[in-house]
């Protein structure tokens, strides 16, 4: 443990317990957590086969759970995680946050509520008192005897389930292949409650007819040791011991954070944004939580955990009076290849009076936030640029309903995109029946030609295959023509809203779209120029070079013409 220095803060800090550390360890004992919700309410869903199934699932659970590895797992799980939630609310220095985030704490907060009753009374019960707690004995207790506590135990497992899936949707959220695959995993976190619950309902139903049966009832209570009055009030007392402790410690730490704000009050600093914004907070606060406090819109995809960087500010500060950055906040910037001038605001706790400039729009998808770095605000960079136009479009569509033609649309952006996209390409624009993608942003310009062939290799195969599949809808083959072409460009995050997209602006850009245009011309599938042939090691042997003049452009340039582009061949290994 250490103290600041004095006349900087008298914050006391533990130096163990860095961002990164807690936030890992809120991780592995959230993902444990959630593979023990995940495996009981398999269990449940058995139900749906039979109780029998049931009870052999729980043989399974049990050796995994209830075995001395297992059990120390999952109560260190649940001590760090509850833990680690006491000292997020410590830090807090303010209830505003984004409503997914109230939502996750409220129903983390719920959890242990209703939790602590379950487990007092069945493993609890078993350690003390050898109480078999079966499904069978369950399910009887929980549907027949005394059902509101069965209905209070299915929210208490909807609650700690959507919690967890709401921490792992948060986990992967800023994944770049996420996004594809968020409607299964949507579907699996809709499904697993449903059957588990359907599942105990048909579980209830089948054992309320055996209850039926006095001699079935007398025999289940005997096997099941069921604990007598004086150890059914020794379990509820040691439930309410633990529930008294939690609540106490809620209380402590909630003490703890008032006094530290006390603390702090009356030693504020002055925040200035663009627009002539200010914001007065106390020292302590993160920038981040200045701008939620005077209502000024912040990006912060990972809800300020210092993950995402979409919080980025430029900052402007008198020398050396801003806290060095942690390691943790250290690697993100140098992961986004920020300039030494740019902080993270959710990790940023300003000592002295300060200016920032956000960098990120507030309306950043959580996909694009690691993966495009610093051009978010605007950079120069050597690219390669796709452009690609359905041919004899206009007049296909002329023939259609409106309907068919955003059908054929959506398939068409479908098909190109995932083969851009596989190859390693943005698909940044659809406009019409055109495509643009960006090759070799992260890659650099000769990476990013070899993909932009592999993927006009790829869209053509889609295409052929789209043209396949609605061979009754078409008169003729969809026709693709694509242009290719690699230079300087001025990439960034550029658009309002809602409609914010990374593009490419410059002459490259314009170039690779009359490149596409010379598709007509030469009645071929591809147009590259001699500079993206020479970054990719293209063989040139056979194809066609020409030299054309484009518009707004002084200087001719060299291009190649591919007929076919399985035709193309080039030298170096594909990646
Ligand atoms: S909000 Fe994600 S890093 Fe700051």
């Amino acid at each position: 443990m250490n103290a600041s220095p004095p006349g900087k803060t008298s914050t006391v800090r533990f130096s163990w317990v860095t961002p990164e550390r807690v936030r890992r360890l809120r991780l592995a004992s959230g993902l444990i957590l959630f593979c023990f919700v995940a495996s009981h309410l398999l269990n449940h869903a058995l139900g749906l086969y039979s109780l029998k199934a049931m009870e052999s699932g729980r043989w399974l659970f049990l050796a995994v759970w209830r075995n001395p590895v297992g059990s120390i797992l999952l109560l260190g799980a649940i001590s760090t995680h509850l833990a680690l939630a006491f000292w997020a609310i410590y830090l807090r220095r303010h209830w505003r946050m984004p409503s997914w985030q109230a939502v996750q704490l409220g129903l983390g907060l719920l959890i242990p509520l209703v939790l602590v009753n379950h487990v007092i009374h069945t493993r609890g019960a078993s350690m003390a008192y050898g109480y078999e707690d079966s499904y069978t004995m369950l399910v009887l207790l929980y549907w027949q005897l005394q059902p509101t506590l069965g209905v209070l135990q299915s929210v208490l497992l909807l609650v700690a389930w959507t919690h967890g899936c709401m921490g792992v949707h948060f986990w992967l959220r800023m994944r770049p292949w996420y996004a594809r695959l968020s409607l299964p995993l949507y579907t699996l976190a809709i499904l697993v409650p449903v059957l588990a619950l359907l599942g105990f309902a048909q579980a209830g139903r089948y054992v309320s007819v055996l209850a039926a049966d006095p001699e079935w009832l007398r025999q289940l209570l005997a096997d099941s040791r069921v604990p007598d009055a004086v150890g059914l009030a020794s379990l509820a007392q040691a439930r309410d011991a633990i529930l008294f402790s939690l609540a106490s410690l809620l209380g402590l730490t909630l003490l703890a954070r008032g006094l530290r704000q006390w603390h702090e009050s009356g030693r504020s600093v002055r925040i200035s944004y663009p627009n002539a914004q200010v914001v007065s907070v106390p020292r302590g606060f993160t920038v981040l939580e200045a701008s939620r406090q005077g209502g000024i819109a912040h990006a912060s995809v990972c809800g300020g955990r210092g993950r995402c960087s979409t919080c980025r500010v430029r900052v402007q500060a008198p020398a050396n009076s801003l806290p060095p950055a942690s390691e943790a906040e250290a690697r993100v910037l140098a992961r986004v290849g920020a300039d030494a001038n740019v902080r993270l605001a959710c990790q940023l706790r300003p000592q002295q009076d300060l200016r920032v400039t956000p960098l990120i729009p507030p309306s950043i998808a959580p996909a694009l936030s690691l993966v495009q770095g610093q051009v978010m605000a605007g950079e120069e960079r050597e690219l390669c640029v796709l452009f690609a136009d359905l041919r004899g479009f206009t007049s296909l569509s002329e023939q259609r309903l409106p309907y068919d033609v955003v059908f054929l649309l959506n398939r068409y952006f479908e098909a190109v995109g995932d083969a851009i996209e596989r190859a390693g390409g943005i698909a940044n624009q659809f406009t019409g029946d055109g495509v643009m993608a960006l090759f070799g942003l992260h890659t650099g310009v000769a990476q990013g030609a070899r993909q932009a062939l592999i993927a006009a290799q790829g869209m053509q195969q889609a295409i052929e295959q789209l043209s396949a599949d609605l061979h009754e809808e078409l008169a003729l083959p969809l026709k693709l023509g694509i242009g290719i072409h690699c230079g300087a460009t001025v990439v960034g995050h550029m658009g309002r809203g809602l409609a914010t997209y990374l593009t490419a602006v410059g002459d490259t850009v314009n170039t690779a779209s009359r490149l596409q245009d010379q598709t007509k011309q030469f009645d071929c599938q591809l147009v590259l120029s001699e500079p993206v042939a020479r970054h990719a090691g293209l063989d040139l042997t056979g194809m066609r070079r020409e030299q054309i003049s484009v518009r707004n452009r002084a200087e001719p340039i060299g291009i190649l013409v591919a007929k076919d582009v399985r035709d193309l061949q080039w030298s170096v290994e594909r990646s």
